[in-house]
């Protein structure tokens, strides 16, 4: 079977570079080249006189033991470096799952979570956040989807599309739940390292279980996905050893240019994840004050973690809000519909410097539609 059409990947492909302001993005703000090399004395020079040959296959391995850093206690061999979170995890689900497993996933989720696993024959089954709790997850509803087939249990902390982040407790008690009943746990946490309270930063899956596979990538924290540099971290030498030798179908190494980039931002790790921290929270703040004038509009919530957000629209179809956005006011907001049917929400994005312009359009169209409602209301009356 072939995966369905990426849904939320398409209506970006639609309109990423063409809206005037994307207010959806998941990634932070990013840099150029020049900003990056300027980070170290000598780096543009070594950076000119990289050679273009064929790369290792796991990954260069200054920038694994790099991210290897990132992690308590993961050794740089057990870092395989892939194309971006995305390679990562078409090889995982490639690698891990047969026809006729069972494969749990946090819900609603970025599609290729589940959807790869579907393609392959597994049996997805969602474990959704609820709504009324801040998105929370429950592990006893979690303990009541299991079966003897259930292979692997994927969880996205801090979650995309809903920024719900759980205390350390819950991730314990998964691991737990994990070595009892033989699950992998495949934990995507590409948005950690942007929790606005550091001690709300959990700890990475794969130093808690040896048999769990930890997801990370450039683009999200550190604001650069045109790296495409993401990798797995793991403890599993079985399964890392299937993983890397799958990767030979893939993509086989990755880009020399890429890798360079991304080891000399890992060297600075901290200071971009606070740069980012702090654009978000300064956004945080406008979108606090936003959704205080247009309660009336919309259920909105402020995350503890991430770069989005799903508020929910309380009036009207949240399809309909949107295309009208986009096309009145040039300014992106994703539906949420592309997660899934029944999600009258919206992903709402604040990791990007230009959040104030995008955001004074999308409150000029709010009040627009609010007084073409009223005297709509008026006329009727
Ligand atoms: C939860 C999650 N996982 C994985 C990815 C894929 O990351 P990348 O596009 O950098 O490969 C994304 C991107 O939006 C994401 O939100």
């Amino acid at each position: 079977m072939k995966p369905a059409p990426f849904k939320l990947e398409r209506y970006f492909a639609a309109h990423e570079f063409s809206a005037a302001y994307l207010l959806c993005s998941s990634d932070c703000e990013s840099m150029e080249i020049g900003e990056l090399l300027a980070l170290e004395p000598g780096a543009y020079e070594d950076f000119s006189r990289l050679r273009l040959g064929y790369t290792e296959s796991t990954g260069n391995p200054d920038l694994r033991r790099a991210i290897a850093t990132l992690y308590a206690g993961i050794a740089a061999d057990e870092v395989l470096v892939h194309a971006g979170a995305e390679e990562a995890i078409f090889n995982f689900m490639h690698v891990a799952l047969e026809a006729g497993d069972q494969v749990i996933v946090h819900s609603p989720y970025y599609q290729s979570l589940g959807e790869v696993a579907r393609a392959l024959g597994a049996e997805v089954s969602e474990w959704r956040g609820n709504p009324e709790h801040g998105w929370a997850l429950d592990i006893a509803t979690l303990k009541q989807k299991l079966t003897p087939r259930t292979r692997v249990v994927v969880v996205n902390f801090p979650h995309n599309p809903t920024g719900f982040i759980p205390g350390v407790e819950f991730i314990r008690e998964l691991s737990a739940l994990a070595e009892e009943h033989g699950f992998i746990i495949f934990s995507d946490e590409v948005y950690r390292g942007l929790e606005a309270d550091p001690a709300d930063r959990l700890p990475a899956v794969a130093d808690l279980n040896a048999r769990a596979v930890s997801l990370g990538v450039m683009s999200k924290t550190y604001g650069l996905p045109g790296l495409r540099i993401g990798w797995i971290a793991t403890r599993d030498r079985e399964l890392y050893r299937r993983m890397a030798a799958f990767k030979d179908y893939t993509t086989i190494c990755n880009s020399a240019p890429s890798e360079f980039l991304a080891t000399l931002a890992l060297r600075h790790a901290e200071a971009l994840g606070a740069r980012n921290r702090q654009i978000i929270q300064d956004n945080l703040d406008r979108l606090d004050g936003y959704f205080a004038d247009h309660q009336d509009l919309f259920a909105w919530y402020r995350p503890k973690a991430g770069s989005v957000a799903f508020p929910t629209l309380l009036h009207g179809d949240v399809e309909a809000f949107c295309t009208d956005l986009i096309r009145d006011a040039g300014v992106l907001l994703l539906p949420g519909t592309l997660y899934g049917p029944g999600f009258n929400c919206f992903r709402i994005g604040f990791g990007r410097k230009n959040l104030p312009e995008a955001l004074h359009r999308l409150a000029a169209h709010t009040r627009k539609a609010m007084s073409q409602r009223t005297a709509g209301g008026d006329q009727n009356a």
